[in-house]
């Protein structure tokens, strides 16, 4: 707090009391992901809140999360998880626009009818017609493929066990599917 008196603009000191820089230091300047390190701008702050809280208490177990989240809150408070979802969720979204287009109409098919022969349920009824996301169900809507799949891969793996209702979902994709899904996805606005 040595320096708290460079701060003379009231206006500017909620904003500088939040270390963002702690975050967009991987997630990119200003949120909309890097590498492994998803866009975090325009995302749920209920479901924000949710996952810091899941990567703290180390219930969100998957390697990446474990290396690289479980750090950046072990230190982070509900009300300061709070602070960050306010911040991130307000920040203008992007779309990735990285999978494969060829793959965005199967993607989608899946996205809004599911499959009832192999067992997969509609994405659309939670997530959105748009991807958009409600409350604690995220935005999926323009996240990177390699995300969407990283993420659509685990739960068939046993990691992040506690985010009901995905694992029981992710584990009847087929790699064909997470690879459409995923493809469709990242294009959407
Ligand atoms: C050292 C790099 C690093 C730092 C620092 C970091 N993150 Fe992350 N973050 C990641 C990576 C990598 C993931 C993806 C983990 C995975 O694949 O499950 C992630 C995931 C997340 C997610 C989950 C997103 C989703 O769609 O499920 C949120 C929310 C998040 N970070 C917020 C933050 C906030 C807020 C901070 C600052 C307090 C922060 N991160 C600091 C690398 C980082
Ligand atoms: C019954 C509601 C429901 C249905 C149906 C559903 N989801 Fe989800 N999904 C959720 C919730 C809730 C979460 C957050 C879980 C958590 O982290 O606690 C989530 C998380 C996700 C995530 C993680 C996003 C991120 O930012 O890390 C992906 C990817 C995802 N869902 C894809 C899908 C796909 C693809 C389908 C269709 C095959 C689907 N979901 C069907 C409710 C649903």
């Amino acid at each position: 707090m040595a320096f708290a008196c460079w701060s003379s603009s009231p206006g500017t000191q909620a904003q500088e009391a939040l270390p963002t820089r702690n975050c967009t230091w991987c997630h990119g300047s200003s949120a909309q992901g890097f590498s492994t390190a998803p866009r975090i701008a325009g995302q749920k702050p209920h479901y924000i809140v949710r996952e810091l809280l899941a990567f703290k208490d180390h219930s969100r177990d998957n390697p990446t999360s474990a290396q690289y989240m479980w750090g950046a809150t072990a230190r982070v408070s509900p009300e300061l998880a709070s602070e960050f979802a306010a911040y991130f969720a307000a920040l203008p979204a992007e779309p990735a626009n990285d999978g494969n287009s060829a793959l965005v109409e199967a993607g989608k098919a899946l996205y809004v009818q599911g499959a009832a022969e192999a067992n997969v349920v509609s994405c659309v009824v939670c997530h959105g017609p748009n991807g958009e996301g409600f409350e604690a169900i995220p935005r999926l809507g323009g996240l990177s493929y390699g995300y969407l799949k990283s993420r659509l891969e685990q739960w068939s793996q046993g990691f992040h066990a506690s985010a009901y209702p995905m694992p029981r979902v992710a584990t009847s994709l087929s790699p064909e599917e997470i690879d459409a899904l995923a493809s469709y996805l990242s294009f959407l606005k």
